[in-house]
């Protein structure tokens, strides 16, 4: 299992978008995906889960009450993409925890206790609020790795350093395993200079951490959260499917897992015919 945090502290830059594209382009190729919602404006649980106000338990429940990830884990309309969500009352877990001893670890210890129980995902994704209190902390803590959607934008480099800053506290202090695995440019607006420039100034300071894939600002890609659907089973034949599905190759290859890159060339053949060969049932088909 490995635990990925998708954070960058600054607002709007595709973390969401990538936790659920990348998730679905891992899933669709059997491996079997954890998504957490840690932000309480919930737009990744909106993204899969749009009907809210059935009392289901959430993020808030696993943090405050430890309910146990078995109880909180709901199955998504994506076969293997499974969800934790969020709710507005994540809001106050910050406040509410911060007199607690031990409320930087709640999320590894969960996850760990979770596997002792024998739940196995092949990848767990954390989409982490735009800010870098106590939620993004835990997700650090827990995860193997940070992956930092950025756009190519004038202080995107200040934005990385100042995540970089806190990646080392929590490296140091809290988790010595955690590292800066991928950056990777969202809302890609390829003719401009200064996307340009950015993007070589981030490969001259963070080299291969960078992606080599961009995600292209993309208007399926803005749709399909309305839909309520990921963008391989909104719109698989649109640029943002492309460069979803490059990210999950590339993502792939980055993990040293060759045979699930040679099936994620598929990845954009068309529907129901994309299987990996440990491809779960779950009952619920694709979307
Ligand atoms: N490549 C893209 N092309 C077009 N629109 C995009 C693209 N990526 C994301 N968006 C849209 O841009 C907005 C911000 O994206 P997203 O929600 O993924 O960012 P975020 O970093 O999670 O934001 P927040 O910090 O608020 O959680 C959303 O409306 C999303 O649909
Ligand atoms: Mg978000």
């Amino acid at each position: 299992m490995t635990t990925i945090a998708v954070i960058n502290q600054k607002g709007g830059v595709g973390k969401t978008t990538t936790a659920v594209n990348l998730g679905a382009g891992l899933a669709r190729i059997g491996k079997k995906v954890l998504l957490i919602d840690f932000d309480p404006q919930a737009n990744l649980t909106s993204h899969l889960e749009p009907e809210t106000g059935d009392g289901r338990l959430s993020t808030y429940d696993l943090l405050r009450s430890r309910k146990a990830l078995s109880d909180v884990v709901r199955p998504t309309s994506e076969a293997n993409l499974f969800l934790v969500p969020s709710s507005a009352d994540l809001a106050g877990v910050e406040l509410e925890l911060a007199a607690e001893i031990g409320r930087e670890t709640i999320l590894r210890d969960q996850l760990a206790r979770a596997w002792v129980a024998g739940a196995r995902f092949d990848y767990v994704l954390v989409d982490c609020p735009p800010s870098l209190g106590l939620l993004a902390i835990n997700a650090l803590v827990a995860a193997d790795e940070a992956l930092v959607p950025i756009q190519a934008e004038f202080f995107a480099l200040q934005g990385i350093s100042r995540f970089v800053e806190v990646q080392g506290l929590v490296q140091s202090r809290l988790n010595g395993a955690l590292r800066l695995a991928g950056i990777v440019i969202c809302l890609w607006r390829g003719q401009a200079n200064l996307s340009r420039e950015v993007r070589e100034e981030v490969q001259n300071v963070f080299g291969d951490v960078l992606y080599e894939t961009v995600i292209r600002q993309n208007v399926k890609l803005a749709e399909a959260p309305s839909a309520a659907r990921t963008i391989f089973a909104h719109a698989p034949d649109s640029n943002g499917a492309a460069d979803y599905a490059a990210l999950t190759q590339e993502f792939l290859r980055r993990h040293d897992d060759a045979l699930a890159v040679a099936a994620a060339a598929h990845l954009l053949a068309p529907e129901g015919s994309v299987q990996g060969a440990e491809h779960l049932e779950t009952g619920a088909g694709p979307a």
